[in-house]
């Protein structure tokens, strides 16, 4: 294998994450998160959409001030949009605007339905790339690092897409987005559209490619690493997969499939994984978005064992079950959960851990009054080990 590529992390947590819906969060907020994403060290912070509100305003305009990283803020492919975006990323020390087309035909006819945008589907797509050839050239004059994202990229025409993005990236584009807007594609479908655009886009080694996955049918994450695998270099994602619909690839899953399967693949990422969790609890508890217990990486059962087997197994070596460690993500440690499948080893360790001294014979009762508990309750916590302990052995 050859040298290292970096792929870069551009976070979305605080304009499509904050998309979901009931998500809203405060000036405060957003700027707490932002601080928290340059402590796990993205490389992008995508900050809001300046001209949607006046509170997204002032957010990015914050963010921007104080962060030490790319800031971008999301801009229609439209003058006002794209002056507000500069207005409130000026104090950035590295400024992104991100100005983006529909692309896809349902987009085009869908929202550019009206005769004075054209009346063939064929003039209407031609008037999306003016527009798209327009927004980039102004936003160039005011910055120097632009992207462009081709909305609804996973349905559109491979021909057409090609001929978007060669245009804007003529126009000055530094990175180019292939959003899977609606979260469509399938990931070889998805990675080999990124390859193909690699072959059809005379120009396309002027511009980083960036994907931007959603997850309406539960593929984000495979698309975006298949999109890697074909030659994207930046990825768009989500802390916890917030965004809209059923949200965006997440970005913990990313970065450790990547960095746990290292032995596949060149690529690696800067994310600094032990903030990985304590940036997930953040944005759960500001969004009121809770993490479901089974998710990948973050969830409470992400490194529990409940079964005899596991729990066993893992006690001895932990490489048995787990494919990284929780500290790897800043999980404080791994947990062993007792309940009706747990076996003896696992409380045996458990009691230990509690600091209870008893016998095997003591244990063999012990674990029979636990089974029997079990039964009734979904989960033993500690305080019901120290009742049950309390009747039978002597505490230390
Ligand atoms: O999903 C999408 O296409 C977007 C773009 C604005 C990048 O969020
Ligand atoms: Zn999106």
């Amino acid at each position: 294998m050859g040298d290292k590529e970096r792929i870069i992390i551009f976070d979305t947590t605080l304009r499509d994450g904050e998309q979901s819906p009931g998500a809203s969060l405060s000036i405060q907020e957003k700027v707490e998160i932002a601080r928290q994403l340059e402590k796990l060290n993205v490389d992008v912070i995508e900050a809001g959409f300046p001209i949607s509100s006046p509170l997204q305003f002032e957010a990015v305009q914050r963010i921007a001030a104080e962060s030490g990283v790319s800031v971008a803020g999301l801009a229609r492919a439209k003058e006002a949009d794209i002056k507000a975006a500069y207005d409130a990323l000026k104090e950035a020390k590295k400024p992104r605007i991100h100005t983006f087309s529909s692309t896809s035909d349902i987009h085009i006819l869908g929202k550019f339905g009206d005769v004075r945008y054209g009346k063939s589907l064929e003039e209407k797509r031609q008037m999306v790339i003016k527009m798209t050839i327009d927004a980039v050239t102004y936003a160039k004059t005011l910055v120097d690092d632009v992207e462009f994202s081709a909305e609804d990229a996973g349905r559109t025409d491979i021909g057409y897409l090609a001929d978007v993005v060669e245009a804007a990236i003529g126009a000055g584009a530094t990175t180019v987005n292939i959003p899977d807007t609606t979260g469509y594609t399938f990931p070889s479908e998805f990675g080999q559209k990124i390859a193909e655009l690699k072959r059809r886009v005379k120009n396309i080694e002027q511009a980083v490619i960036s994907i931007h996955c959603h997850n309406d049918l539960g593929l984000g994450v495979a698309n975006t690493l298949s999109a890697i695998e074909n030659g994207a270099r930046q990825v768009e994602c989500t802390i916890n997969g917030i965004g809209e619909r059923a949200g965006n690839a997440s970005m913990e899953e990313i970065v450790m499939a990547l960095k746990v399967r290292s032995d596949l693949h060149n690529y690696y990422t800067n994310i600094n994984t032990r903030e990985i969790y304590n940036t997930s609890r953040m944005v759960s508890a500001y969004t009121g978005l809770i993490v479901q217990p089974n998710k990948a990486v973050v969830g409470d059962n992400a490194f529990a064992h409940e079964s005899g087997i596991h729990q066993d197994g893992v006690l001895k070596n932990r490489q048995t079950y787990e494919v990284m460690t929780p500290e790897s993500v800043g999980v404080p440690q791994t947990k062993i959960v007792l309940g009706r499948h747990s076996g003896r080893h696992g409380l045996k360790a458990r009691l230990f851990e509690l600091g209870y001294k008893f016998s095997e014979e003591e244990l063999q009762t012990v674990y029979q009054k636990f089974l029997d508990l079990a039964d009734k309750k979904k989960e033993i916590y500690d305080d019901d080990l120290r009742t049950l302990m309390g009747d039978e052995l002597q505490s230390t």
